[in-house]
């Protein structure tokens, strides 16, 4: 069997690695670098239950199935790739600066314990003690082990080398025009002008997804643009080692010292500009909660892309034409999702039936929501 992917991103990278571990013949197209749309530009939380969300109970089941595979994920993407990816489970803190904030974090805890998810009150006293350089007006904290973080970077430079060694082929600076059609069924895709033929194509584009040309109604997939900015603390002496989710901004330390902070959310299409308003709201809310971050020197500010799907979840499975699969509309955890997207969809690909865990995010069910509204 021959699979052609479109896109380079972490989804687009893991199930090819997932496929060609199988003995699949796999191809990548990334128009650009590999992984240097929302892959590079993401935060690395792997937030099953800080981003659990009422009304989400499908979307929240498949993001803590993908926590569930990512220890096991990693340990094995750095194997087969001898790289290492950055999985650190200090957990995740989830902070209060006033009575209202803590009202709010104790009505979301309530609603992530009605899940079966694992957190705990800290008073201010205990969340200082587990980060010393939090602000001292705090008003109380939740914490969340099974929130951990990868750096999403390291992530993609090992997916790219797993995918090689197990025989894929990644063609970088290779923009997909469009997928090639014949008898009513995908058969390849076209870059440059050539015809490059596949027994199944996946579009795998992240928030590009919705603007390749198909015979058939695109998915619902915009972008939806994130500002971030990155300080570098002392690696020996971090003023953090927890995840922070303040409630302006979150922040995510890094082994190499590197604090990110994020991130904006903002509706303005592919608008790749950072605007003093996005880095004074991060720099203000991060500040709030960690006030030490003022003396250090700012070594990156960047902007990404969200592959956002008209309802938040992503759309995983066979599309109206024979012969394409969806692999896109991530949204805000592509990180977290991408060991279950990737085995999910591998298995979808080789058996040709759709695995259970992705059922409920095919294409159809925005049909489904249009016929009942
Ligand atoms: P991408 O990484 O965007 O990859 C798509 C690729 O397709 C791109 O490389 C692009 O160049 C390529 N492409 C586009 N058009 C074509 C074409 N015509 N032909 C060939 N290639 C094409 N998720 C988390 O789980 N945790 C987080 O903490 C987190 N933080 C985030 C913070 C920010 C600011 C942003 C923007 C995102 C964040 N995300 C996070 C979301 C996560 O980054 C995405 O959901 C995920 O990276 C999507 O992966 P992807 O491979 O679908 O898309
Ligand atoms: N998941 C974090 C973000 O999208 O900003």
């Amino acid at each position: 069997m021959k699979v052609a992917v479109i896109g380079g991103g972490v989804i687009g990278l893991a199930l090819g690695w997932r496929l060609a571990q199988r003995g699949v013949d796999v191809v990548v197209f990334e128009r650009d670098a590999a992984g240097s749309g929302a892959s590079h530009a993401a935060a690395g939380m792997l937030a099953a239950a800080c981003e659990a969300e009422p009304g989400e109970a499908a979307l929240g089941g498949l993001n803590r199935a993908s926590l569930a595979l990512w220890p096991a994920f990693a340990a094995e993407v750095e194997a087969a790739s001898g790289l290492p990816v950055g999985l650190r489970c200090e957990g995740t803190l989830l902070v209060a600066l006033n009575r209202d904030d803590a009202a709010k974090l104790r009505h979301d805890m309530a609603f992530q314990h009605s899940q079966g998810i694992d957190l705990a009150w800290l008073t201010p006293a205990q969340a200082r003690e587990r980060e010393p350089y939090l602000a001292p007006q705090l008003a109380g904290a939740v914490f969340s082990p099974g929130d951990i973080q990868v750096d999403n970077r390291a992530v993609v430079a090992a997916l790219i080398e797993a995918f090689r060694r197990a025989g894929g082929v990644l063609h970088e600076q290779a923009p997909v025009e469009r997928v090639a059609v014949a008898d009513g069924r995908a058969t390849g895709v076209v870059v440059a002008g050539a015809v490059h033929a596949a027994d199944v194509v996946v579009l795998a584009a992240g928030a590009w997804s919705g603007g390749i040309d198909l015979p058939i109604a695109r998915p619902p997939v915009r972008p939806v643009k994130g500002q971030m900015l990155s300080v570098q603390m002392d690696p020996d002496a971090p003023l953090l080692r927890h995840v922070v989710w303040a409630p302006k901004a979150y922040l995510v330390p890094r082994a190499d010292g590197r604090l990110i902070v994020g991130a904006t959310v903002e509706e303005r299409g592919f608008d790749a500009r950072i605007t003093a308003g996005g880095l004074y709201s991060l720099l203000d809310g991060a500040w709030r909660a960690l006030p030490g971050i003022e003396e250090l020197p700012v070594i990156e500010t960047w902007v990404g892309f969200r592959p956002g799907s008209r309802d938040d979840a992503p759309i995983l499975g066979p599309s109206a034409l024979p012969g394409l699969m969806f692999a896109t509309g991530h949204h805000r955890n592509g990180i977290l999702l991408t060991p279950v997207t990737a085995e999910a969809m591998a298995t979808t690909i080789l058996d040709g039936v759709t695995d259970p865990r992705i059922a409920a995010f095919g294409i159809g069910r925005f049909d489904r929501l249009r016929h009942a509204a």
